[in-house]
């Protein structure tokens, strides 16, 4: 692995802050400057905290100029922006048909892809459906697949909610995918470390990305479900490998409703723990 580590000798303060954050000691304080250690270059997991960690941008590593790192702000959201944030997103059921800009949703995408991920794998595959024609041949294919799974009689017990997918598709209501504009969904290898927290936490930041610019968000179990044991060529038809663990999809659009307040939920349930 080419790691590309350089120190801008005119900036380094020899302050060791890379040496003490490299997450599995790669880095060394030589007499003159950081380096890397030749016989651990090989546990670099690529995570860039010694770019990031270095108060005079002195250090770049896999050709990334520090320069290039999207500034902090003072202004990072408070805690109560954050817990109004958490609180009042909600899951939303009623969407404008107009789609959002391709490039709001690359964008939203680039942002969600910097969510944590095991071993800094990053191997999160974001299949998203910009365009609502094909929102619409998907949504007529799912209800077709279920309708036949009905008309066959291959609906379990635990799956018979299905029927009412297709009733109420043929009253002219759409309870699956609630007509939203788009959807995501994030699937990852089997082969990494952590493939369902990957997919989970990316796609727990799309939807808090999502609240945050007011763009209306729903997770989807009931799309995984219909995919993977009723309509089961859809995935291959959506371009998401055999190989990766599937996600939940997220439906997304502007919304067509809008929350005044938050709702009210119990109290945490905690477990304070105190050993002695
Ligand atoms: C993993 C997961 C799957 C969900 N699947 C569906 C679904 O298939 N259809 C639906 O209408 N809502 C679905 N929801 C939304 C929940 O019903 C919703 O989060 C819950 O009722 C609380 O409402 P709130 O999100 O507005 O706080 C799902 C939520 C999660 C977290």
């Amino acid at each position: 692995m080419e790691l590309q580590f350089t120190i801008d000798r005119d900036l380094c303060i020899q302050c060791g802050a890379c040496v003490d954050d490299c997450p599995f000691h790669i880095i060394e304080l030589t007499p003159d400057f950081p380096a890397l250690n030749p016989t651990r270059i090989h546990h670099c997991i690529q995570c860039q905290h010694c770019l990031a960690v270095c108060p005079t941008g002195a250090l770049s590593i896999l050709g990334r100029n520090p320069q290039d790192s999207m500034p902090l702000p003072e202004s990072l959201p408070t805690a109560q922006q954050m817990a109004a944030l958490i609180r009042g997103r909600r899951s939303v059921r009623h969407f404008q048909p107009e789609p959002l800009p391709p490039e709001v949703i690359a964008s939203m995408l680039q942002t969600v892809a910097n969510a944590p991920t095991g071993k800094n794998n990053r191997q999160c595959l974001f299949t998203v459906i910009e365009d609502p024609a094909t929102m619409d041949l998907l949504r007529k294919a799912t209800i077709e697949g279920l309708r036949a799974a009905v008309l066959e009689k291959r609906l379990s017990e635990g799956q018979s909610y299905f029927r009412h997918v297709v009733s109420a598709w043929d009253q002219g209501r759409d309870i699956i995918f609630r007509n939203a504009p788009h959807l995501l969904m994030v699937s990852v290898p089997q082969t990494v470390t952590t493939p369902d927290a990957d997919m989970l936490i990316a796609m727990s930041y799309f939807e808090l990305l999502a609240a945050s610019m007011g763009i209306g968000t729903l997770w989807n179990a009931m799309i995984k479900w219909a995919f993977s044991e009723i309509s089961t060529d859809l995935y291959e038809r959506l371009g998401i490998p055999e190989d990766h663990v599937k996600g939940y999809a997220i439906l997304f659009g502007k919304p067509a409703v809008h929350y005044h307040r938050t709702v009210q939920r119990d109290e945490a349930q905690v477990n304070r723990v105190r050993l002695t």
